[in-house]
C-alpha cells in the first residue's frame, strides 16, 4: 500500500485498517514509502499490526507521501512494475486523490492488480461522495473563520479568508456557508472583485460589524487577486484583513468521521482484494462503501453543487 498525492488526515486511520484488516484475511501487508517515488526506488517494508499502533488519531501519512512526475511516464511505470515483482506484491493499495488514481489506473492498464481509496482534501474525486480528509479540513477552516470573525468584529473590519482548492472549490464552498461568509469565491464560477467589494459595502451599509469573503486559492478573486483589487481600484469603509489559510487544513488531527470513512473503506478495499476485484476505486457513496472502475474515476472531477453557491447568495442578508 501507499499514500501518494496531498496527505490528508485521516489517511493513518486507512492504512491501519489496511494491514489490521488484511493480516485478518491472511495477507501480508507491506508499505511504501513516499508514494510512488518509494515504489520507483524500492523503499517497501512489511507492515505488522505493533508498527500501526498510536496513528489512528494522527494527521498526515506515516508512509510519508510525495507527487511523483516520473511515475508518468512508461519508463516509469515500468520500473515500477519490476520493483513490484521484486518484492513479490501480488496487489497494490492507492490511497491518495485524482493524480494518484490516474496513476493506479496507469499501472492496472499494465494488467497489475490496482485498489484506489478516495483520499483527498479536495473533495474533488468521482467515485466517492466525500473523500477522507475532507471533514477535517472543513472544521479546521471553519474554526479559523469563527475566531477571525470575533477579531475582525472587534475592529469592524472585511475579511478575505483563502481556503485550499486550485481546480475545486468545495472546501471554499461549504466553509462560506457553513461560516456565514458574505461572498464565496471559487474556481468553477467566474467571481469579480467588483462583487465582493459590493457585498462588503452593502455588509458595511447594513450596520454589520464585519463581512467575510471565503475564497478558494485556485479562485480567479483569490486573495491575493481580491486585496490588490482593494488596495487600487476601490475605497471601501471596511478595513479588510486577509488571512490565506493553506496547509494549516491540511495538518489537522483527523474527525471522528474521517477515522471512520477511513476505516470503512480501508475495510472495503481489503473486501475487494478478497473478491479478487481489482481496477477500481472504494468510495463512500449513498452512505455506503462501494467500488467504482478506475477508468471512470482518472482524469476525470466530480462537479461541484452549484445550486449552494446560490443558496450562498441567498443568505446574505
Ligand atoms: O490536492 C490537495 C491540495 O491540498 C489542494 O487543495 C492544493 O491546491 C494542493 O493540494 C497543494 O499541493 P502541495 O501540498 O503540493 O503544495
Amino acid at each position: 500500500m501507499l499514500t501518494s498525492g496531498g496527505d490528508a488526515p485521516g489517511m493513518n486511520a486507512a492504512i491501519r485498517t489496511v494491514v489490521r484488516a488484511g493480516q485478518d484475511a491472511g495477507f501480508e501487508v507491506f508499505g511504501v514509502e513516499r508514494g510512488f517515488n518509494g515504489l520507483l526506488g524500492g523503499s517497501i517494508a512489511q507492515l505488522g499490526s505493533r508498527a500501526v499502533s498510536g496513528i489512528i488519531q494522527q494527521g498526515g501519512t506515516f508512509l510519508g507521501t510525495a507527487r511523483c512526475p516520473e511515475f508518468a511516464t512508461e519508463a516509469g511505470r515500468e520500473q515500477a512494475l519490476d520493483r513490484l515483482s521484486e518484492y513479490e506484491i501480488e496487489a497494490l493499495v492507492v490511497i491518495g486523490g485524482n493524480g494518484s488514481q490516474q496513476g493506479a489506473f496507469a499501472l492496472s492498464e499494465a494488467g497489475f492488480p490496482v485498489i484506489g481509496i478516495a483520499s483527498t482534501i479536495d473533495n474533488d474525486l468521482a467515485g466517492s461522495d466525500i473523500t477522507i480528509g475532507v471533514d477535517t479540513a472543513l472544521n479546521i477552516a471553519l474554526e479559523a473563520i469563527d475566531r477571525l470573525k470575533v477579531t475582525a468584529s472587534s475592529h469592524q473590519r472585511g475579511l478575505v479568508v483563502e481556503v485550499m482548492g486550485r481546480d475545486c472549490g468545495y472546501l471554499a464552498l461549504i466553509a462560506g456557508i457553513t461560516g456565514g461568509a458574505e461572498a464565496v469565491a471559487i474556481p468553477e464560477r467566474e467571481t469579480n472583485p467588483e462583487a465582493v467589494a459590493r457585498e462588503f459595502q452593502n455588509a458595511y451599509e447594513k450596520g454589520k460589524k464585519h463581512a467575510v469573503a471565503v475564497v478558494a486559492e485556485g479562485a480567479q478573486c483569490n486573495a491575493e487577486a481580491l486585496i490588490r483589487y482593494f488596495r487600487e481600484q476601490v475605497s471601501l469603509d471596511f478595513e479588510i484583513r486577509a488571512t490565506i489559510l493553506g496547509h494549516v487544513q491540511r495538518g489537522g488531527a483527523p474527525t471522528a468521521f474521517d477515522r471512520l470513512l477511513a476505516t470503512r473503506l480501508g475495510a472495503g478495499a481489503i473486501g475487494a482484494i478478497k473478491r479478487k476485484e481489482f481496477a477500481c476505486l472504494v468510495g463512500s457513496l449513498n452512505g455506503t462503501t462501494q467500488t467504482t472502475p478506475l477508468k471512470e474515476v482518472a482524469g476525470k472531477s466530480k462537479p461541484l453543487d452549484l445550486e449552494l453557491l446560490d443558496l450562498a447568495a441567498v443568505l446574505v442578508s
